[in-house]
């Protein structure tokens, strides 16, 4: 096991760069997600980590030693690719053996810790197959096992999940994490997915393009982003963004947005008075107004029950608000209705930096 530190690591293709100066710092044994849109860098960056990738500036260093220049193979990491990168002419058993084998390593030694780590992931009924005959989720399963079977230091994971169904990814991110609770193994893993990255990460590096906009624990990024990119993108359904000036003289705080509407503000925004803003709310934090209490009125375009929750779309400002409730109501499309804004739970972006306030 080892730390692994990303510092001032810059990437360009040609002469068109696309990592920025990335600093991260990933502790002994920590599982860290990088997460951002299509074509933000992660990839890239893990490739760099791997050995796979040259690296244009900047420094990479796994157990205190500097990489930049090491080949992949002696850098003691294990990738595990979204295509799993099985060999299709092998069994199950030589898949997971091939590394070791090509090390040199004992027969008795490789049956040992090809054995260990079917058992750990439920393979070994199916050590004499050949990856054809493995469903998604077994051969998934596979390529993490000659992960494993290697011992390394890091983990490094792209995108190992989204050639799966939707149920089956849902199982197979849970076993991924209970598998690193079990070996405690350095990870980095990349998605584009967010829930992934909230569900599986002791620490979440947010990218878009070529930078890092935050990183930092799962509910933390969720309940103090730093920008309205992260604040938009961590969150699903999306937190609602509102542009408008805050108002603080002439009766309570609040933001005067599009068409005449006024969004209700704490008093400690007063402050903020004239300046312009992005007020954010997330849909759980939007409940039905009681009477007296300060809310905003909109219209509902789209109710989606899921069962557990409704998801509630109504326009406001000439936008649209979206609001969960658990528990159930009589909404129609067409009608009114007043939404109240959690006061505490309201943030505040500078309109033009998009920086929180
Ligand atoms: N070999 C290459 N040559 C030129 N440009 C490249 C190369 N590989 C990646 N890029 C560019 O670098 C940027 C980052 O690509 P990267 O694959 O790291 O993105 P990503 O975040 O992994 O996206 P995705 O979620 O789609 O996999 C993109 O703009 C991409 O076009
Ligand atoms: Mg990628």
């Amino acid at each position: 096991m080892a730390e692994v530190r990303i510092r001032g690591v810059r990437k360009s293709f040609g002469n068109v760069e696309v990592i920025h100066g990335v600093d991260v710092d990933i502790s002994d044994g920590e599982f860290v997600v990088l997460v951002g849109p299509s074509g933000c860098g992660k990839s890239t960056l893990l490739r760099m980590i791997a050995g796979l990738e040259r690296i244009t500036d900047g420094e990479v260093m796994i157990g205190g030693r500097v990489v930049n220049q090491m080949p992949p193979k002696e850098r003691d990491v294990a990738m595990v690719f979204q295509n799993y990168a099985l060999y299709p002419h092998m069994k199950v058993y030589d898949n997971m053996a091939f590394s070791m084998k090509l090390r040199g390593a004992e027969k008795s030694e490789v049956d040992q810790r090809v054995q260990k780590a079917a058992d750990i992931l439920g393979l070994t009924p199916f050590l004499e197959r050949y990856p054809r005959q493995l469903s998604g989720g077994q051969r998934q399963r596979v390529a993490m096992g000659r992960a494993i079977v290697r011992d390394p230091q890091v983990f490094l994971f792209d995108e190992p999940l989204s050639n799966l169904d939707a149920k089956l990814r849902v199982q197979m991110r849970t076993e991924i994490k209970e598998l690193h609770q079990r070996l405690k193994t350095t990870s980095v893993y990349v998605t584009h997915d967010q829930i992934e990255a909230m569900t599986m990460a002791d620490r979440i590096v947010v990218m878009h393009d070529g930078i890092v906009e935050q990183a930092g624990e799962p509910l933390d990024l969720y309940d103090n982003p730093t920008n309205t990119f992260v604040a938009g993108f961590i969150g699903s359904p999306a937190m609602n963004f509102v542009r408008g000036t805050v108002r603080a003289n002439g009766g309570p705080a609040r933001l005067e947005a599009k068409d005449g509407v006024a969004l209700p503000l704490g008093d400690g925004w007063s402050g903020q008075d004239g300046r312009s803003v992005v007020y954010g709310i997330r849909p759980e934090h939007l409940v039905l107004a009681e009477a007296g209490q300060r809310s905003v009125e909109s219209e509902i375009a789209v109710v989606e029950p899921t069962g557990a929750e409704t998801l509630l779309v109504s326009r406001v400002a000439g936008g649209e608000f979206q609001a969960v409730f658990r528990e159930r109501h009589a909404f129609r499309p067409g009608t009114r209705v007043q939404l109240a804004p959690l006061l505490d739970k309201v943030h505040l972006f500078d309109a033009e930096t998009g920086q929180r306030l």
